[in-house]
């Protein structure tokens, strides 16, 4: 486990000696989400492949770096293509940038994603609030040995998803005409969809929405104490709701039909932010 902070204290050093500032917030780009980085000024941008002991992105649609700049008014850094469980990582290398993040630091983090809906009042193209999460089949990205360095050995997930930056994100939405649904989270492995009869046991349980992303992360952050704030981009209505197939495409259309509409309001969030 001294390896791991050695690891981190290497990535660490390669970054700063990149990059002149801290952010104050770090933002996950989630599938086809990744427009949002445009919207950042003085773009400094780093592939993952020259950051050392930094994973490396296989989907297609998740390109591999990090881009550091301002975003309404605050310095950020956008993390854009993410490391999941489903590549066949382990659940070290899924967490490890938030690991950096929080070593370079960065107290907070805006978690994004592309999900299916459960909550069948849901529409493609909601933007959703996350409040909380499922992750009761998954393995846990704290499994091991505790990183007491870190964190504690079993950290609370009571308040995992920042109530005052929920007002924030609520706040911005409605200022700009915006609508946010509220809703919880649900964690599965993937990488196939869920099953319909899943989709009817996680409504069952309080989902409002379904990925294969996000908790992981949240949980290590948290175990850093850093403060997070999630949004999950509806893409599809979840396996077994409406009478058709579910496929990646569909997931990246919608994201791009939302970008717009996202990054005004991530920004004007981050513009915000206390
Ligand atoms: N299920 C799991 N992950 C997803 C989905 C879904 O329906 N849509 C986008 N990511």
């Amino acid at each position: 486990m001294k390896d791991m902070m050695k690891k981190l204290a290497r990535t660490v050093e390669y970054l700063k000696s990149k990059i002149s500032f801290t952010p104050e917030i770090a933002i996950i780009l989630g599938s086809g989400l990744g427009k949002l980085a445009d919207f950042i000024e003085g773009r400094q941008e780093i592939p993952y492949e020259e950051i050392p002991n930094f994973p490396q992105t296989t989907v297609v649609g998740h390109e591999g770096k990090l881009i550091f700049g301002r975003l309404g008014g605050r310095n950020v850094v956008a993390m854009k293509g993410r490391f999941h469980y489903y590549e066949g990582n382990d659940m070290e290398v899924v967490v490890y940038p938030i690991r950096t993040f929080k070593h370079m630091g960065i107290p907070n983090i805006i978690v994004t994603n592309a999900a299916g809906g459960v909550n069948t009042g849901f529409v493609p193209g909601d933007l959703m609030l996350i409040t909380d999460h499922i992750s009761l089949f998954c393995d846990n990205p704290l499994r091991g040995e505790n990183l007491d360095d870190l964190g504690p050995r079993f950290p609370d997930m009571s308040k995992a998803y920042d109530r005052d930056l929920q007002k924030i994100a609520l706040e911005s939405a409605k200022n700009l005409g915006i609508e946010l649904k509220s809703g919880i989270y649900s964690y599965c492995k993937g990488p196939s969809f869920e099953s319909p009869a899943e989709i009817r046991a996680l409504r069952l349980i309080g989902a409002d929405a379904v990925g294969m992303s996000t908790v992981p992360e949240v949980i290590t952050a948290r175990h850093m104490g850093m403060r997070v704030l999630g949004i999950s981009c509806i893409t599809n209505m979840a396996a077994g709701i409406l009478d058709q197939p579910l496929n990646h495409e569909e997931v990246m259309e919608t994201g791009k039909q939302v970008e717009k509409k996202f990054s005004s309001l991530v920004s004007d969030i981050v513009a915000n932010w206390k």
